[in-house]
């Protein structure tokens, strides 16, 4: 097929040959300028717009998202929005004064405009926008003002029409829509790369200026979009949307609930999955650290079958990883287990910023003695690692400042960090044994997490 439809602020649009690597924010600019580009990079929000899928809203950045992901959905911008008068989002921003320069208010606006369709009722929905010259108070008074939606509001009632994503075979961009299907594609184009969310993986277009000649989706692969829970574990599709996971996990794995404010931004999350934080391999990716310290292991498929690795056994040196060319990752499995459970990020700012160094600690204690313990650390090393020396020195141990103090000596010999442009290798070893610190004054100072 050389064309697909996306339907742009309520109008059909044909897409024809050749835009496989045309990003939708570039798509969207050929149409009005109203959309605005700043960083082209998902750091800035500026072109952020909303995608109706599956009966929701969702903030995007559509500078990072490819043209093709979007066949078949629909797209709303800041000028789509006002056709028929101005949205409530819109004039509670214009109300409380949220706009000077004016450059990040489109953005804004459909970041307030999926608040009001899709409420989340905390201020995490502008965690991907940034703003030069107003100040946040006003921006922030805007979303305090928002009045829940109105029913016969036409944006509600099109959210009961709501398009998914379905079967694509377009020149350099394939969509299937199972999981054999995906296999059987990589097997018959084996330089084909597999794309989820398409955050990691789209930089190399926006940023390196690339071209990604050949690319799988997997965003349509319903085995990949699957969440199941036994009474041994939760299993996690490689391809859920992590705003998804931070819905359906925050009371469920603490860890996660911890996690996801301090992932990117909101927009990112609506695309960025599981499986392309591990595909990615990073040695500074969030998520492994997280999975690391909960014992999580990973369901791998290939058209000869499916085989299961340990996290920790996945990571084999700076990005290069266990996974077989053949292979893709099809769920993630994390034992269900009774423990105490802290993460720390230390990034240059709160959102939307890749960590400098990460810790995530999982213990479980019996008559105050430490009978499982996970100290798990991201940017540290070339890859997401477990502090083993030092989890063998306090297993077994009272969960005392003693027992601390002395895994610190070990925890300060373990890693040999690298100085780069987000923290000196003095720093990070100082922050690598401080987090335990925290850890553990955190949980003795509260009693309900450490008997949690
Ligand atoms: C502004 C910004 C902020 C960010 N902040 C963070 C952050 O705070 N923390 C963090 O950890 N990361 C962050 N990232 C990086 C990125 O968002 C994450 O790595 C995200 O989880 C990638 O998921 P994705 O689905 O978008 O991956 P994609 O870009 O689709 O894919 C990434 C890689 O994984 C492979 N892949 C995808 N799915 C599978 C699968 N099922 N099996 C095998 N291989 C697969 C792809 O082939 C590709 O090589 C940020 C990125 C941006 C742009
Ligand atoms: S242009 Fe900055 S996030 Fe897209
Ligand atoms: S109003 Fe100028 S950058 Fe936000």
């Amino acid at each position: 097929m050389e064309h697909f439809f996306v339907t742009l602020n309520g109008q059909p649009r044909r897409v024809g040959a050749g835009q496989h690597n045309t990003t939708l924010l570039h798509w969207i600019r050929g149409f009005s300028s109203g959309t605005k580009e700043g960083c082209a990079e998902g750091d800035c929000g500026a072109c952020t717009v909303a995608v109706l899928e599956d009966g929701h809203y969702k903030a995007i950045n559509s500078c990072i998202a490819l043209l093709p992901s979007l066949a078949g959905l629909e797209v709303w911008t800041a000028e789509g929005i006002a056709a028929q008068g101005l949205h409530p989002a819109q004039t509670a921003l214009a109300a409380a004064g949220g706009s000077q320069c004016g450059y990040c208010t489109p953005g804004f606006v459909m970041s307030l405009f999926c608040e009001y369709h899709q409420p989340t009722g905390d201020e995490t929905c502008f965690s991907g926008n940034l703003c030069r010259c107003t100040g946040y108070r006003p921006i922030r008074d805007a979303l305090q003002s928002l009045e829940p939606a109105d029913p016969t509001n036409t944006f509600e009632l099109r959210k009961q029409s709501a398009p998914q994503k379905t079967m694509l075979e377009y020149s350099g961009f394939s969509r299937p829509t199972s999981l054999v299907a995906a296999l059987q594609e990589k097997a018959a184009r084996p330089k084909a790369q597999f794309i989820a969310g398409g955050t990691d993986l789209t930089l190399q277009i926006t940023t390196v200026f690339k071209s990604l000649p050949d690319l799988i989706s997997l965003e349509a692969v319903p085995e990949l979009r699957e969440i199941a829970e036994t009474d041994e574990f939760f299993e996690i599709g490689a391809a859920v949307p992590l705003s998804n996971l931070e819905q359906e996990f925050r009371h469920k794995i603490p860890l996660f609930k911890e996690l996801f404010p301090w992932f990117a931004s909101r927009q990112i999350r609506h695309k960025a999955t599981l499986g392309g934080n591990l595909g990615t391999a990073s040695p500074i990716g969030d998520a492994p650290v997280v999975l690391l310290a909960l014992d999580a292991s990973l369901c791998l498929s290939s058209l000869d079958g499916e085989r299961e690795i340990a996290l920790k056994d996945y990571f084999l040196g700076y990005r290069k990883t266990a996974l077989e060319s053949n292979e893709l990752i099809r769920c993630i499995r994390i034992p269900k287990a009774q423990r105490i459970q802290k993460m720390y990020k230390v990034a240059k700012r709160g959102y939307d910023d890749i960590s400098s160094v990460m810790g995530a600690f999982a213990f479980q204690l019996e008559r105050g003695k430490i009978t499982s313990v996970r100290l798990a650390y991201g940017g540290v090393a070339a890859i997401p690692v477990r502090a083993y020396q030092t989890e063998n020195a306090l297993l077994g141990q009272p969960f005392t400042r003693a027992s601390i103090n002395a895994a610190q000596e070990i925890l300060a010999q373990e890693f040999q960090p690298i100085s780069d442009f987000r923290a000196s290798a003095q720093y990070r070893q100082k922050i690598i044994i401080n987090l335990l610190e925290k850890f553990f004054i955190e949980s003795v100072s509260s009693r309900a997490e450490v008997h949690a």
